[in-house]
């Protein structure tokens, strides 16, 4: 029997949850529980999984197994293993860890910046300045602007300030992403922003990270997607949220983003019955953590097809 072959992928997506997820989960997941979650993930199709945050293990207990993680992962083959960092102790980790790519929040919230990384977000841009100054052998820098889209604790978020916090950041950073960390981004906004922030540093301007608070995680995908984004941030199961915002809760939920993208005919090179099998896996490890998601729960419509963009089907 000839082996199924995937598409390429027309969109990438990003699993947060073993970061932005479990960061907030009220359960602790084992680390051996994370390496077959991450493994499943993986063999589901997801090319790029951020697998835990290099912060002080006493703020944020559930990442203090990160380098080992980062380890595990890199022997996964194909997959690019990303990390959080919040500054140049948590970068140095992340490049002896051996991560493949590393991730900045630059808050454009002035108060969630001081709350989340003890920084405004003009010391936090110099904090990723100097780290991207360091040899780092080819590891990419991400920076993520994080709270673009309006934040809890300061309210509204100028525009003016994304747009002036992402062109600093692209001056040298690999690439640069807009997230809504508190969900309160709308579709029309998330398409004036995307445009304005793209207007000044092109495809500098990669990732887009959401929120589905309010509901509105996939309608903001899909309007990223129409301003031209290609890569995506989501959490299996909607887990996430930044314990340092109030109020924040889960990411756009993988199984749903992927799902809408695929009966789109929008490739994601990811197998949505081998999602819901990793699924299991996530439920099985921390059982009280709630979970959500539209189509692990419905199921998969009568007929279904993937999606066949990119398809080489005469190989
Ligand atoms: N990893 C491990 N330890 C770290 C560290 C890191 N990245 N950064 C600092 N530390 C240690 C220091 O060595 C110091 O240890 P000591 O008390 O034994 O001397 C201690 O933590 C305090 O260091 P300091 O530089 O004063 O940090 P801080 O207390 O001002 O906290 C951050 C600043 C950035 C480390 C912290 O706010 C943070 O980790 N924020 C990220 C929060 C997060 O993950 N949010 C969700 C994702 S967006
Ligand atoms: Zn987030």
């Amino acid at each position: 029997m000839r082996a199924k072959i995937q598409p390429m992928p027309q969109v990438h997506i990003c699993e947060v949850g073993p970061r932005d997820g479990l960061q907030n989960a009220k359960h602790l997941m084992p680390t051996a529980a994370k390496k077959a979650w991450i493994a499943a993930l993986a063999a589901a199709g997801l090319r790029e999984i951020e697998v835990g945050s290099f912060v002080p293990p006493k703020l944020i207990p559930a990442m203090a197994d990160t380098a080992e993680i980062v380890a595990f992962s890199k022997g996964i083959s194909g997959l690019k293993v990303v990390a959080l960092a919040p500054n140049l102790k948590g970068f140095q980790r992340a490049l002896e860890a051996g991560a493949h790519k590393v991730t900045f929040p630059v808050s454009a919230s002035r108060a969630h910046s001081e709350s989340n990384v003890r920084m405004t977000p003009e010391q936090m841009v110099e904090e990723v300045r100097k780290c991207a100054a360091l040899p780092h052998r080819g590891v990419e820098i991400e920076g993520a602007v994080s709270t673009a889209f309006g934040c809890t604790m300061q309210g509204a978020v100028s525009e003016d300030d994304v747009v002036r916090l992402a062109a600093a950041l692209a001056e040298f950073c690999d690439g640069v992403a807009l997230a809504d960390t508190v969900g309160y981004a709308n579709p029309v906004q998330v398409k004036r922003l995307f445009g304005k922030v793209k207007k000044h540093i092109g495809e500098k301007l990669e990732g887009a990270h959401f929120h589905d608070t309010r509901g509105l995680g996939l309608a903001n995908a899909l309007a990223a997607y129409e301003e031209g984004v290609r890569h995506f941030d989501s959490s299996m199961g909607g887990l996430g949220g930044c314990p340092f915002a109030p109020g924040a809760s889960g990411n756009v939920i993988t199984e749903d983003l992927v799902f809408m993208f695929e009966s789109m005919g929008i490739a994601t090179g990811i197998d949505l019955e081998k999602l819901f099998e990793a699924r299991k896996i996530l439920v099985k490890a921390i059982p009280d953590e709630p979970v959500y998601g539209h189509t692990p729960v419905a199921g998969l419509p009568k007929g279904f097809h993937a999606a066949q963009g990119g398809l080489n089907t005469s190989s």
